[in-house]
């Protein structure tokens, strides 16, 4: 029944008006509001893809940007003193280092460095779901008047701005130096001339960065705690990594797709701590019908399980135990071993959705989780802070690290 409904078109079956009845997106997230017409998510999902694929291998320009961004990322938010094991709460760090990298490769320099637009963004994060609880219970008719005075929605005009002022400094710049931003606007210009405006094209950078620093945060976040409390697993996660920099001479695509260990342990991760309970979210706009004559009435809201599909038998042995390797291991039986791996989609998992809503940025996600777990491996040591191995929320999971000197046979 998901394979019906998600086929659909936004006319019948719309994810924005989800977000919309959640976060008061009119307000606090226009660039992918349901009543306003904004610059289409594939101008987006055009862009992340030619991001990714301007150059290949060891010359690839987006890996090196990445992985020169990564450095100064950990620099910036883990700068401790060698030889000391220092605590610290997991959310933070994974929110604001993924917020870097997916910030370089959004909008790109100087922005993403720029420790104001990074501390409005990470304020903008907390402050959307908050703002849109409270405009939801204004009365519908003062919504237009004092929506665009809550929090969020100032944050969101204020980034914005910023985004379009910076999109102004690159206007002439080549195809190849262009942000992506730039390459979304340049784009609009060309499939629907004068129909939008550059901060039409900042307000679904906006939105977009909002969802994806939060999902993917969780994850790293996720991650970052399941090495503390499985020791045992990371020396052999390191020695693929050096392996994989050693025999590609260097980080670039190659070397992180071979990491299939890693990138098999935040699969895991995921599997048996999905970002949400469900996925494919939308809200029906049409009265529709399955095959098998179940009627939806107009403003159903539909989604997909999640943790029930994971936990399934008939697609996972021992669902229950944390099999960090178990997709590394199914991709070596399977003559398709890309479907087991992160961004890999198969109907045993939809945690990126499906359908014509499918996320654009999986791929994205894919890459980053890896280069910072990655690069994190090989810097930092870590463990557990206490004795207490249950799994407390994410807000309060802690870890400890400290710094180790990487092999000088790995080139980071
Ligand atoms: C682990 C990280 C991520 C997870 C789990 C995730 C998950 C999702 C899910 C479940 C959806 C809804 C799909 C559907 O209903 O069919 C979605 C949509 C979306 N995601 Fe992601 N996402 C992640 C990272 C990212 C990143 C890095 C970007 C940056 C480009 C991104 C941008 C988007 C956008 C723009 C949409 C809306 C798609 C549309 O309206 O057609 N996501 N994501």
């Amino acid at each position: 029944m998901v394979r019906e409904y998600q086929v659909l078109g936004p006319e019948y079956a719309s994810l924005d008006a989800v977000s919309e009845d959640l976060f008061q997106t009119m307000y606090t997230c226009p660039g992918v509001a349901d009543s306003l017409n904004h610059v289409p998510v594939s101008a987006l999902s055009k862009a992340v893809v030619w991001s990714r694929n301007r150059t290949s291998g060891k010359n690839s320009t987006y890996f090196q940007e990445l992985v020169k961004e990564q450095e100064f990322g950990m620099i910036a938010e883990l700068n401790i003193p060698p030889g000391v094991w220092c605590d610290f709460d997991c959310l933070p760090v994974a929110l604001a280092l993924m917020l870097r990298m997916i910030g370089r490769v959004l909008v790109g320099h100087p922005l993403c460095r720029d420790p104001d637009a990074i501390s409005l963004f990470m304020r903008y994060g907390s402050a959307v779901p908050v703002s849109g609880n409270q405009i939801s219970w204004l009365p519908r008719i003062l919504r237009p008047l004092l929506g665009p005075h809550f929090a969020a929605s100032r944050m969101q005009a204020e980034l914005s701005g910023l985004i379009v002022e910076d999109m102004k400094h690159g206007a002439d710049a080549k195809e190849d130096q262009m942000t992506l931003a730039q390459w979304v606007w340049e784009w609009t210009k060309r499939e629907t001339p004068g129909e939008y405006t550059p901060f039409d094209v900042a307000g679904l950078l906006v939105s977009s960065i909002f969802g994806a620093v939060h999902t993917a945060g969780s994850v790293l976040t996720k991650c970052f705690y399941e090495l503390t409390q499985r020791p045992e697993l990371i020396e052999d996660l390191r020695n693929e990594v050096e392996q994989a920099i050693r025999d590609h001479e260097g980080v670039c695509r190659e070397s992180i797709e071979a990491m299939t260990k890693l990138d098999s342990f935040i699969k895991e991760t995921m599997r048996l701590q999905p970002v949400g309970p469900a996925t494919v979210h939308r809200i029906i706009k049409k009265d529709f019908t399955f095959t098998n004559g179940l009627k939806l009435p107009k403003g159903t809201l539909v989604f997909a399980p999640n943790t029930q599909l994971h936990m399934d038998e008939r697609y996972y042995d021992n669902p229950e135990e944390f099999d960090a390797f178990r997709f590394h291991k199914l991709g070596k039986q399977s003559d398709k071993p890309s479907n087991y791996k992160i961004a890999g989609s198969t109907p045993r998992t939809r945690q990126f959705g499906d359908g014509k809503h499918a996320c654009p940025g999986k791929q994205l996600a894919a890459d980053l989780l890896r280069l910072i777990l990655a690069h994190f491996l090989l810097k930092f040591d870590i463990r557990k802070c206490d004795e207490d191995s249950s799994y407390p929320s994410l807000e309060q999971r802690r870890m400890s690290i400290k710094q180790r000197t990487p092999s000088p046979s790995v080139v980071v």
